[in-house]
């Protein structure tokens, strides 16, 4: 694969690998989850979801799906939207006791890393705190296979469902990490499409902008081949960069979000949009598991670090809360605009997958011709406009800049490097756009 983007670099790595549940996609999967725990040997199994969903169809459907399988479901539902440690704590005690064969969770991204990080406790044990890195944790390697994990995703955002990732807020920092392990990978990815059809519209948007970002920052982030080679493939992280496989899926996500986005916003009973739209957000979840994003989430996690006497309208969610793909979105025509130099050719591409009309445009025009397509679709889908949107100003610009530094692996996974000053600079100019 020694061509363009991938050409071989000095002690880069020669070799990439894929890694993807077992997938399944369309309209009824989740009323199949019970025969699918059934094949898999489980007969009694942990449904984890949102106190929110709990009551609602999609729970029921699954439950019904396990009792005509014969299998026995216990329901644990305490989820904090974006989950601290505390959370993951209290859902591993929750499983210890469940004494289950396997977990089913059902939720937005929320659920799903929950329901990966309490299945690491229950069965290695310790504190979700050990397997952070440091300085925020003891970066304890996880030792081995979880128990059986079904991921049904419930938005069309995540990803999660497809990915080796769990994003967890720790409470002595008041902000988000990342524990990555092929261990945490689900075993089955069951996306439903109907779950999307009772979504509001400002749900659809901002999680279909956390999918938009998923595959723009996996198209653009450093090729796999620039990343250090290791002894023992096999410890290899799948944040490993751009590659062809990940390429593949971002493309298509991209398209999907640039021809769909708009209308599935706009009509809940646009089936065509929205059931495109779960499947951008699982396409961009698989490339993103496979190569890893860059600045435009690592500087989201200073966003909801820092935010303060915040809601968004239509989330049951109490103040401070800014939606994840809001978070991830404000600044992100601002970090195209910085990146572009680097990768002028995957920033063009980028933009003509979300179908701006690029016509005419030089490699010096590509970050404009990137972020000012992003902003057409924010403004279309009633987004915030930038930081100031969501209340930030100039005066924050700098903690938010040395919150976000911290997330120095995905900062490194850029197409072009930053320091601090850089990471302040980008924020200054995301705080307006139009
Ligand atoms: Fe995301």
């Amino acid at each position: 694969m020694g061509c363009q983007y991938f050409e071989p670099t000095d002690d880069g790595a020669t070799t990439f690998t894929v890694a993807m549940p077992k997938l399944t996609f369309g309209r009824g999967a989740l009323s199949d989850t019970g025969a699918r725990a059934a094949a898999m040997g489980i007969k009694r199994i942990a449904l984890i979801t949102d106190g929110i969903l709990e009551s609602g169809p999609l729970v029921s459907i699954v439950k019904e799906s396990m009792n005509s399988a014969g299998i026995e479901t216990l329901v644990y539902s305490d989820i904090r939207i974006e989950p601290d440690d505390d959370t993951i704590m209290r859902t591993a005690a929750f499983l210890k006791d469940a004494r289950a064969d396997g977990v089913i969770s059902v939720g937005g991204g929320s659920v799903i890393d929950t329901a990966k990080g309490a299945l690491l406790i229950e069965r290695h044990g310790g504190n979700i705190r050990q397997y952070f890195a440091p300085p925020i944790g003891e970066g304890k390697p996880i030792p081995g296979p979880v128990a059986p994990h079904i991921a049904c995703a419930t938005t069309s955002g995540t990803g999660s469902e497809c990915t080796s990732i769990s994003v967890i807020r720790v409470n002595e920092f008041n902000t988000k990490f990342v524990i990555a392990s092929p261990y945490l990978l689900p075993d089955r990815a069951i996306v439903d499409p109907q779950c999307c059809d009772s979504l509001p519209a400002n749900v659809v948007a901002s999680t279909g902008f956390d999918l938009m970002s998923h595959a723009l920052e996996c198209y653009t982030a450093r090729a796999y081949t620039s990343h250090l080679n290791i002894d023992n493939p096999d410890n290899r992280q799948l944040i490993q960069g751009a590659n062809p496989f990940s390429d593949l899926s971002a493309r298509e996500a991209l398209s999907i979000v640039g021809n769909y986005l708009a209308r599935g916003v706009a009509d809940a009973t646009d089936h065509e949009a929205r059931d495109q739209l779960m499947w951008g957000a699982s396409l961009a979840g698989i490339a993103f598991g496979n190569s890893g994003t860059h600045l435009p989430h690592a500087m989201s996690y200073g966003v909801t670090h820092l935010m303060t006497d915040i809601t968004t309208k239509d989330y049951q969610v109490p103040s401070p809360f800014v939606p994840h793909g809001i978070s991830v979105i404000v600044s992100a025509p601002a970090i195209f605009r910085y990146t572009a130099e680097a990768q002028p050719q995957r920033h063009l591409e980028g933009a003509a997958f979300l179908c701006a009309d690029n016509k005419g445009a030089t490699p010096d025009d590509a970050g404009e011709v990137l972020s000012t397509r992003i902003i057409e679709l924010m403004r279309a889908t009633n987004i915030p406009n930038g930081l100031g949107g969501v209340g930030f100003g100039a005066e924050h610009v700098k903690a938010l800049a040395e919150s976000s530094y911290r997330q120095s692996r995905a900062i490194a996974n850029a197409p072009r490097e930053s320091n601090l000053t850089d990471l302040e600079n980008m924020y200054s100019n995301a705080i307006s756009y139009w």
